[in-house]
Parts: structure tokens; C-alpha cells; sequence
């Protein structure tokens, strides 16, 4: 028996495990460009998609039906100019469009119920015209207006995958043919999706032809395997002559994505077997991924940001969630400090105090009540935990008056007064009576997977 290779493996499922874990719950929202049903491997990237659904990932299907679309207008002999890849759709095309659609939706629907996946497919999905833009009329070309997110919802909810055909309908019920690439960034946002996925036809982003920003990095065969927001944007920026090819309108799609809180966009390649679960299930993915820096806005502070933490704290100081901190205390220990700031306004801040037992204090949170509900406050937590592993400490504690439900998500136990540093212990405030919470970082180390992948 070949060690080796047995010990690859047992790697290989428990890395499985720590994404299942991580993932049960959330949503995904997965494009399939509709040409890939021909493709010998479209049954096993269905059978994919359904073992993903069958381990509680909540998956929404939208297949781009393009190609069927040329084929049976084709058939028809009905022409349709393209501008910038918008396709413009006579009435007289209209029904054929919904035809081919639905016919994909139903190819798709097929392959699930091989699989054994309830799946269905619905009107959930209310378009408006484009109408004319610059001379041109776009007819029965039409752009998302909204989603019945509750409804998508509650079907996920209950287990089954809802696939949208690429036509959405006006309040009067008129058809229009929209862009499923659009309509699957749109649903993904409205869903709040963890991941956006666009299984393409032709792989990943390929750097040929394109102004690659410095810093990105570029496989040998060419793919661009990751992207920070800010370097889509500029990817962008140096490529504006090119807003019809489906590279740039995807990396626009992803911008947008992260832009609108999708962490992480992915955009692979459909006719690679077992694409989709390597890229989901392993550290290394294998196409192009687009994803939100969570460190972004995050930076240490400096002198001249006391009166503006000072600002953002002393409300909280009012309430009684924070303890009074004077100018000369948060210039005493100004290093420890970290901001979060966007476009140079304050919204949130933290610190990080380090003690001689190797533990660290997290203390000072604060996010400006204005930007509460946003995640900033879980992105200082975990950017301060983060800090705390690179400082090599074996664990951080906080004091708490009236956020020891809001902590415990992270991980956090209540803990004595007896298990605070000495020096802690005597300052500790009997009368304010606060709850002392501990994360242990070795137990933290020993998680796979926790703020990357
Ligand atoms: C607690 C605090 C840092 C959260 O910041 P935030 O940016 O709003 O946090 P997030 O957006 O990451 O999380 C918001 C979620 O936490 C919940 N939440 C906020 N305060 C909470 C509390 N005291 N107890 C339990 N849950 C709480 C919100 O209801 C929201 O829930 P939802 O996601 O289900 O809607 C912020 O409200 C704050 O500054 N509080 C006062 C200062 C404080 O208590 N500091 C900690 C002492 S060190």
C-alpha cells in the first residue's frame, strides 16, 4: 500500500471537511455558460453542482443560453445585430429567444433530476426594456429590475435549487430577454451570496490582449488567477476600448460583485472535470478569482487621527459600552490602535494591547453609529485576531459590559478574572463588573482555512 498517497488523501478530505463546515449554509450562486451542455463532462459538473446542494450549500442556477439562442434564430432565419455584446431582440424573435431558453433551463433541470436534486424553475424575476440608447433601440432587450429575493429564499430554504432562465417580465407580464450574466450578479447580490461563480466555455481571464496591472499574477497558460477589487478596477481602467468581450464584462460583473459585498468571485473553466470542486475545495484555485481585500479601509493609526477616535468612542463612552479614554491614554499606546476608514472619514476603530504572558487585550472597539450593521466591526475583530497570530500570542481576552453575545460568533468563551494577565488582574474594575471573554490562538492555528482560501 502506497503511504504516501493514502496520507495525500486523508489531507485532501480533511481540507474537504473544513470547507464543507465552512460553507453549509451559505449561498452560491453558479452561471453556466449553456454551450457546456454539449460537453462530455456537463453530467459530471451537474453531479457536482448537486453533491454541493446535497451537503447544504444553497445553490441558485442560471444558465446563459447564447449560443441555443443563435441556433434556433438561426433555424428561423431571423437576424439580430449584437452592439457590445447586447444582443438587440425583435418582437418577431421574442418567442424564439423564450423558447431557447427555457429549453436550456429545462436541459438543466434534467441533469439535476438525474441526480436526484429537486430543482425548479420560476417567474421570480421582473425586467424593464433597455429602450433606446444612443439612436438605437434594443426592442425586447430588456435589463433586471428586481428579485423576489424572499421567495428564492424560501425555496433554498427548503432544499430546492431555483434555476432562472435568462427572460425577466414587466409588471404587465412582457417577456423581455435579458443578460443572464447580469441577472446572476444581480441575484447573487440581492441573496447576499458568499460566492459568485461564472463557469465559462473558454477558462478563466485570459491576460492576452489586456493591459495587465503590476502585481497581478499571470499562470503559465496565461490565466490571471486572482485579483484584488482595486486591481479589477484598474484592470479596468487600462482596458476601457474593450467593453463587448465577455472577459471585460465579467471582470466588470465581479467588480461590481465585490463591490456590492460578495466576497469572492470565480470565474472557471467548465470544460476542466471536477473544475468547480477543485476550485471551492482545495487552497489553490485553478481560474481567475476575483475577491474583496478584507483588509481594505483597514490601516494602524497615527497622532493626528486621537480626535477623530475620540469622536467615534465617546458616544459609546456615554452609553456605558466603552471606558472613558482621554487623548493622552490612546497616544500612550497610539501603535496599538487600528482604523478603519473609507474615502479618509473615520467610520470604526480597535486596538490590540500585548502583554508579557503572551496574551493580547482587544479594547477600544468602536464603529461610528452611522456605519453600525455593515460587517465593520467583524472585520476589526478578525484584522486585530489576525495581528495577534503574526505577534506569535497564545490567546486575546476583552473586557465586555454589554457585547458578549456579539463576540461569542468569533469563537470567544467567558473566562475569570483570575485568567487575565497579572497586571490586568490589578486594574481590574469590580464595580464596572465587566465579562471577560478569552480566544484561545492555538486552537485558532489548528483551524484550517479560517480568513482565507
Ligand atoms: C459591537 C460593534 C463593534 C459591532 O459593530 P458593527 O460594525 O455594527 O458589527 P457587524 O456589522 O460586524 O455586526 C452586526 C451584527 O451584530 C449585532 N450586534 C451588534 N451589537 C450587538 C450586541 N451588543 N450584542 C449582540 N449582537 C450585536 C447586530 O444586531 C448585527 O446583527 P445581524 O448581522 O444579525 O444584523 C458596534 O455595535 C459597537 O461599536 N458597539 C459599541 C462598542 C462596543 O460594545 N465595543 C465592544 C467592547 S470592547
Amino acid at each position: 500500500m502506497d503511504m504516501a498517497a493514502l496520507h495525500d488523501q486523508a489531507d485532501i478530505i480533511r481540507t474537504a471537511f473544513s470547507y464543507i463546515n465552512r460553507f453549509k449554509g451559505h449561498t452560491f450562486v453558479i452561471r453556466v455558460e449553456g454551450s457546456l451542455l454539449t460537453h462530455p463532462f456537463a453530467g459530471l459538473l451537474l453531479k457536482d453542482i448537486a453533491l454541493l446542494q446535497k451537503m447544504g450549500i444553497q445553490i441558485v442556477l442560471i444558465p446563459g443560453a447564447r449560443s441555443r439562442i443563435d441556433e434556433v434564430l438561426a433555424s428561423e432565419k431571423i437576424s439580430c445585430e449584437k452592439i457590445n455584446n447586447i444582443r438587440i431582440t425583435p418582437e418577431d424573435a421574442m418567442p424564439y429567444v423564450e423558447m431557447a431558453s427555457f429549453d436550456v433551463s429545462n436541459r438543466f433541470m434534467t441533469l439535476l433530476a438525474e441526480n436526484n436534486c429537486d430543482a425548479i424553475i420560476g417567474n421570480f424575476v421582473k425586467a424593464r426594456r433597455i429602450g433606446v440608447l444612443e439612436g438605437v433601440d434594443y426592442q425586447c432587450s430588456g435589463m433586471v429590475e428586481k428579485i423576489n429575493a424572499s421567495r428564492v429564499t424560501s425555496l433554498l430554504e427548503s432544499g430546492i435549487i431555483p434555476i432562472f432562465p435568462n427572460i425577466g417580465w414587466s409588471r404587465t407580464g412582457k417577456p423581455y430577454n435579458i443578460s443572464s450574466n447580469e441577472l446572476a450578479f444581480t441575484l447573487a447580490r440581492d441573496l447576499q451570496a458568499t460566492k459568485l461563480f461564472f463557469i465559462t466555455d473558454f477558462g478563466g481571464i485570459s491576460a492576452k490582449g489586456y493591459d495587465i496591472p503590476e502585481g497581478v499574477y499571470v499562470s503559465s497558460d496565461t490565466v490571471i488567477s486572482q485579483l484584488t477589487a482595486p486591481q479589477a478596477r484598474q484592470f479596468l481602467d487600462r482596458n476601457r476600448e474593450k467593453p463587448g468581450a465577455p472577459a471585460y464584462e465579467l471582470v466588470t460583473l465581479a467588480y461590481r460583485a465585490c463591490q456590492e459585498g460578495i466576497d469572492r468571485v470565480h470565474i472557471i473553466d467548465g470544460r476542466v472535470e471536477g473544475m468547480l470542486i477543485k476550485e471551492i475545495f482545495s487552497n489553490r484555485g485553478l481560474g481567475t478569482m476575483i475577491y474583496s481585500d478584507p483588509h481594505e479601509n483597514l490601516r494602524t493609526a497615527s497622532h493626528q487621527d486621537i480626535p477623530d477616535m475620540l469622536r467615534v468612542m465617546q458616544p459609546l463612552v456615554e452609553e456605558g459600552f466603552l471606558l472613558l479614554r482621554t487623548g493622552a491614554d490612546v497616544e500612550k499606546a497610539i501603535g496599538d490602535y487600528i482604523l478603519y476608514e473609507v474615502d479618509g472619514t473615520l467610520h470604526g476603530c480597535g486596538a490590540l494591547h500585548v502583554f508579557s504572558d503572551k496574551s493580547g487585550e482587544i479594547a477600544a472597539l468602536a464603529v461610528d453609529k452611522t456605519y453600525t450593521n455593515f460587517g465593520i466591526g467583524k472585520k476589526i475583530v478578525v484584522y486585530l485576531i489576525e495581528q495577534a497570530v503574526k505577534k506569535g500570542l497564545k490567546r486575546v481576552f476583552l473586557l465586555t459590559t454589554q457585547t458578549a453575545d456579539w463576540f461569542l460568533q468569533f469563537g470567544f468563551a467567558e473566562v475569570t478574572v483570575a485568567d487575565l494577565p497579572p497586571e490586568k488582574q490589578k486594574t481590574y474594575n469590580t464595580k464596572r463588573n465587566s465579562l471577560i471573554l478569552c480566544y484561545d490562538l492555538e486552537i485558532h492555528r489548528k483551524k484550517a482555512g479560517f480568513g482565507a482560501e
